[in-house]
């Protein structure tokens, strides 16, 4: 893919988000125009979108979080504040990735990669300590009868299945470290599951404060 860029999300990018939205997960209930200009007021940093000549083909949104607060069972809503962000912590070292969607034409040419290379940026320019994102299982619901989420996912890892999300993540450098039940349980793909993964900021400076830009440039 060529002439791809990626920059910060502006409030004129929100119709077509939702638009793109709707197209990507039919029967979860998108983002709406508010939420999304409260995402951007809260925390403009984390929000990230990539486009090329044709307009945008996809997403990706974050939120700063104190890890130790959530390392309990938690879902997408409570950690979002159900896509509010008033959770989003300025104080927290952990980069939270809300969401990331790629246009489904677009899909598997680089885009979502280029998003999470984006997405490393800002955890290195903000000097966070890491990137920690729960993503969804949607190979599983096929082997549902068959086995655990756990069990699948240890699959996947081994290499034994494909799946479209923690496949991509895990070759995006992620590791994994467990599983999440009831994340979002409209989410019927992955039966509700979301996989925990994290990847570590390997310039991260714990003596130095955490940077917040609003000139944040991606060399992408
Ligand atoms: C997950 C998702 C964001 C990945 O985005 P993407 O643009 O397809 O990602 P990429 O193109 O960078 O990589 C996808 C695959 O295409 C392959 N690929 C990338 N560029 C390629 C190219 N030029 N030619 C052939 N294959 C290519 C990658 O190797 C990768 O393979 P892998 O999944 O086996 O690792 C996207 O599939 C998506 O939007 N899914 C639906 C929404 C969703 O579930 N989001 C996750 C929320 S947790």
């Amino acid at each position: 893919m060529s002439n791809i860029r990626v920059r910060q999300t502006r409030r004129e990018d929100i119709p077509a988000l939702i638009a793109l939205q709707t197209r990507i997960y039919p029967t979860i209930p998108p983002w709406n125009k508010l939420d999304l200009l409260t995402q951007l007021e809260k925390f403009p940093q984390g929000q990230i979108v990539a486009e090329d000549e044709s307009g945008l083909l996809g997403c990706a949104s974050s939120i700063m979080v104190m890890w130790d607060d959530w390392t309990d069972e938690h879902s997408w809503y409570d950690i979002t504040s159900a896509g509010t962000f008033d959770n989003h912590n300025p104080d927290g070292r952990t980069l939270y990735g809300v969401e990331v969607f790629v246009d489904p034409e677009s899909q598997g040419q680089g885009v979502g990669h280029l998003l999470y290379e984006g997405r490393r940026q800002l955890c290195r320019a903000m000097n966070l300590k890491r990137i920690i994102a729960c993503g969804r299982l949607p190979g599983y619901r096929e082997h549902a009868a068959d086995m655990s989420a756990e069990f699948y996912v240890r699959k996947v890892i081994w290499g034994d299945f494909n799946d479209p999300v923690l496949s991509f993540q895990l070759r995006e450098g992620f590791s994994y470290f467990g599983v999440m039940p009831d994340y979002i349980p409209e989410d019927a793909e992955s039966c509700g599951y979301a996989s925990l993964i994290v990847w570590l900021n390997p310039d991260y400076e714990p003596d130095l404060p955490v940077v917040i830009r609003d000139d944040i440039s991606f060399r992408i």
